[in-house]
């Protein structure tokens, strides 16, 4: 009943707080109250909020709120409360993460990791760890409260990409900075545009709206609905000064160069803005597919009963094609966020190369820059399979992750080929 009893005692404090806030909980109260009927001391971990002792500050359930009052956070294996009948009163949650089990043999509950894919994938990364067989550029999958993957996944020394809750790759990347990184890396925009092209979009005839998102997967801080504009928060994509004068904008009318929280440096196609009224804020792909279904309506209009664009091509997050982009000749090349070749990656259609290209590696090595220490890549803009590094070398996979130990000696890494060099 722990759970319920707090919640109950909460409540009351809560409802006394309502009704009678001017007549029971008024100032001085708890200064008497505390000195009549004392308060308990609270559990340490709120105070000391290290790895191992930490714990949440609530209002207290007595009356008024007085005492100071930590909600322990257990630990793995920690002796833990199901709540039940006669279960008493212990106060404490599993910590994030941990889940309360009751254990089959003795019958007591205890904290137990959540069962997850991530957690999962930790304790294989420790389990090699512990063999020995781990890489040095090897990271240890970085799991959320719940259990979930973290919104970024990073390869040490050259960058971090943001990742689904499954721990699946999404769009949005940048330079590895170690923890800055973390400060500045959220994926919000990233991951509800992937939520939305996952469980909106299928089965849709025209390409729904998502948000706008710029290269490190943060919200773009202008999204427009029809030609409404608004300034939004990066991290949480919420709109942030409604009713402020120029943080709200009508693109009849003005251009978004108008509007607060316009950030040009952050527009890859400020001349799409450009011109006299109605104005535009737009990208190339978002473009296309808005006179795709232009074209489309106005064929319905005259009758027509067009179908012939089956697929309208998913734009990336930020507007573009992506970085794998086919030409006229229908050859591939790596493309920047501005749809520039990147390098001279390319491939010719009708070869493994072609059929395998994903430029990220050719991406990494732009978003990366003039630093000595960028990725060496396939002639498709792939990663070439081992990377070597200050006298040692080590297999990758397809995002530049290491696999297993580097090695001085590369015929004895498990991914050597002869062609190893030329991929
Ligand atoms: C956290 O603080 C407590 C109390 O000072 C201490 O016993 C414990 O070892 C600390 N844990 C870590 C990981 O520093
Ligand atoms: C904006 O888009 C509209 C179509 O919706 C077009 O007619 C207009 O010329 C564009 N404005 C500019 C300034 O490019």
């Amino acid at each position: 009943m722990a759970g319920s009893h707090l919640i109950i005692c909460l409540f009351l404090s809560f409802l006394s707080r309502v009704y009678s806030s001017d007549v029971l909980c008024e100032k001085g109260f708890c200064s008497e109250f505390i000195h009549k009927h004392g308060c308990s001391p609270p559990v340490p971990h709120c105070s000391y909020n290290n790895a191992t002792h930490n714990g949440l500050w609530l209002p207290s359930p007595t009356i008024c709120n007085c005492c100071p009052f930590c909600l322990e956070f257990l630990r793995e294996d920690e002796h833990c409360s199901l709540g039940g009948p006669g279960a008493g009163t212990t106060v404490g949650r599993c910590g994030d993460g941990l889940t309360c089990v009751a254990d089959p043999i003795d019958g007591y509950s205890y904290c137990k990791k959540m069962s997850s894919k991530c957690h999962t994938a930790q304790t294989n990364f420790d389990t090699r760890r512990t063999r020995g067989e781990m890489g040095s550029l090897e990271f240890r999958p970085h799991c959320d409260a719940k259990g979930k993957y973290a919104p970024f996944d990073c390869v040490l020394t050259q960058t971090c990409f943001c990742q689904s809750e499954e721990g699946e790759r999404l769009f949005g990347e940048v330079v590895y900075r170690g923890t800055l990184t973390t400060q500045s890396m959220h994926c919000g925009c990233s991951r509800l545009h992937q939520r939305i092209m996952k469980r909106i979009q299928p089965g849709l005839a025209f390409p729904v709206f998502a948000p706008r998102c710029t290269s490190d997967g943060n919200f773009f801080p202008v999204q427009c609905i029809g030609r409404k504009c608004y300034c939004v928060d990066r991290v949480t994509g919420h709109i942030v000064n409604a009713n402020r004068p120029g943080y709200t904008l009508d693109l009849r009318k003005y251009p978004i160069t108008d509007l607060a929280c316009y950030d040009p440096a952050l527009d890859n196609f400020p001349h799409l803005n450009e011109g006299s009224p109605p104005y535009n804020f737009t990208a190339p792909c978002f473009e296309e597919q808005r006179l795709k279904v232009e074209m489309i309506q106005q064929s319905k209009e005259d009758g027509f009963n067009v179908d012939f664009f089956n697929s309208f091509g998913e734009c990336m997050p930020d507007g573009t094609y992506g970085h794998v982009v086919m030409k006229r000749d229908r050859s591939k090349i790596c493309a920047d966020e501005t749809g520039r070749q990147i390098a001279k990656y390319s491939a010719a259609p009708n070869t493994p190369e072609y059929e395998s290209m994903n430029c990220k590696c050719a991406y990494t090595s732009h978003v990366m820059g003039s630093t000595s220490e960028r990725p060496v890549c396939c002639k498709n803009g792939n990663f070439r399979r081992i990377q070597c590094r200050r006298g040692f070398c080590r297999c990758v996979d397809e995002d530049g992750r290491q696999q297993g130990r580097e090695a001085a000696d590369v015929t004895s890494l498990s991914c050597f080929t002869t062609n190893w060099r030329t991929c």
